[in-house]
């Protein structure tokens, strides 16, 4: 059989790695989740602290990404540094994020910018998070404060973080457990019609201004236990289809993709005991992001997906370059059978505060807990590698097992 010698990806298709805020910058003493480590007997198992210092390190992770070859950083807002006080806008702080995208620039990345990954300010917190009176207003009113920020050489603008994760998180409130971790948290229905009232109001504010924008679903590559489909549907759709048909109209919908969820009769089931397992508990499945990718595609109506996320947390960085190779392979195979992607961003570009914890560790560089020195891995040349030949090579084209169809 005709083995081709790689699999070449669209031209102009742009490869790059994302962080986010308050997992990267460092004492982020404002947001809701800052509150959160510190609050009397918290569960949030390790704080934040200075994470990895990005907030003054963002240059030096900028120019090391661009040496490995990737072309793209995806990097998000801290909104509670930006707005401190409600109404109350630090012109610093967004000459500060400013001064990142110019960075990208500078260096030859294309900077996409998030505006909002998880965390909110205190004061928003208190004032019901995304249950609060007018809560997507406000996100509107932050859009088009932060407009300086990204009105010009961002060509990519993701609104929400996985709003669906979000929403998640409001279900454990309601239901007065944290089970989020766990992936049996359901989604709260109040907070995720507010999500997409502020996912269409920021819209608003940016396509009126030409920006193109879209937001990023956490993708879940549901798979039914036999006999079982129905309660997998009903699982599925107020979890990710309700998410990704708030994105049909969208410029992009963002696809993010790390594991699948079996779903049974009583609802979703957690990892079976002899499958390998990454360091966040997940099952080791590269196939997922042909599956979330599609998923997105169809029920969008064909709206261009951007892989916002997708990677692994383990030690071994030879089985990230396996699962990276093996993702893209599914991929590749996604585009080639029509789906149009623009592009394919790693989670994450630092091992970095993996909310609660740093010991799962996501990252293409390695960050020294003490001194914050960077360390290049060797999956980040592998992947610059694949960005520079717009391709992945052939060697390490694995063979798709599942999800190609
Ligand atoms: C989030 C990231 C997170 C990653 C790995 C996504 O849910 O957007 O903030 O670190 O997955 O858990």
């Amino acid at each position: 059989m005709h083995r081709p010698e790689s699999l070449a990806f669209p031209p102009g298709f742009l490869w790059g790695a994302a962080t986010a805020g308050h997992q990267t910058e460092g004492n982020n003493v404002n947001s809701d989740y800052w509150q959160r480590e510190y609050a009397a007997g918290t569960t949030v198992p390790e704080p934040s602290g200075d994470a990895c210092d990005s907030y003054h390190r963002y240059r030096e992770d900028i120019a090391l990404l661009a040496d490995t070859g990737l072309d793209t950083y995806r990097f998000s807002l801290e909104w509670s540094r930006i707005e401190p006080e409600p109404g109350v806008f630090s012109r610093a702080e967004m000459d500060h994020y400013r001064r990142m995208v110019d960075a990208c620039h500078e260096a030859g990345l294309t900077p996409m910018v998030t505006l909002n990954h998880f965390t909110v300010p205190r004061w928003m917190h208190a004032d019901g998070w995304w249950r609060a009176p007018r809560a997507a207003e406000l996100f509107a009113r932050f859009t088009e404060a932060v407009l300086p920020v990204v009105r010009e050489g961002v060509p990519w603008v993701c609104t929400i973080n996985e709003p669906n994760i979000i929403a998640c998180g409001a279900g454990a409130e309601e239901g007065g457990a944290n089970l989020v971790a766990h992936g049996l948290a359901r989604p709260s229905r109040r907070v995720s019609e507010e999500l997409v009232r502020a996912h269409q109001l920021s819209r608003e504010v940016l396509t009126a201004e030409g920006i193109k924008s879209g937001w990023s679903v956490a993708t879940q590559a549901i798979h039914a236990e036999p006999g079982c489909e129905e309660e997998a549907r009903a699982y599925s759709y107020p979890l990710e289809e309700f998410f990704l048909e708030a994105a049909r109209g969208d410029d992009f919908v963002g696809v993010q993709a790390y594991t699948r969820t079996f779903v049974g009769r009583e609802g979703a089931l957690p990892p079976r005991e002899d499958v390998e397992k990454t360091l966040t508990g997940w099952e080791y499945f590269p196939a997922a992001l042909g599956f979330g990718v599609r998923n997105a595609w169809e029920v969008t109506g064909h709206v261009p997906v951007i892989v916002t996320e997708n990677g692994i947390a383990t030690a071994d960085d030879d089985r990230r370059v396996d699962y990276t190779a093996e993702a893209l392979a599914h991929l590749h195979q996604a585009i080639a059978d029509g789906v149009t992607v623009h592009g394919y961003l790693h989670w994450s570009a630092l091992d970095n505060y993996e909310w609660g914890r740093y010991a799962p560790t996501f990252g293409l560089i390695a960050v020294d807990r003490s001194t914050f020195a960077r360390t290049v891995k060797p999956s980040a040349y592998w992947l610059g590698q694949v960005a520079r030949a717009n391709a992945l090579p052939a060697p390490s084209s694995p063979v798709l097992t599942e999800g190609a169809a």
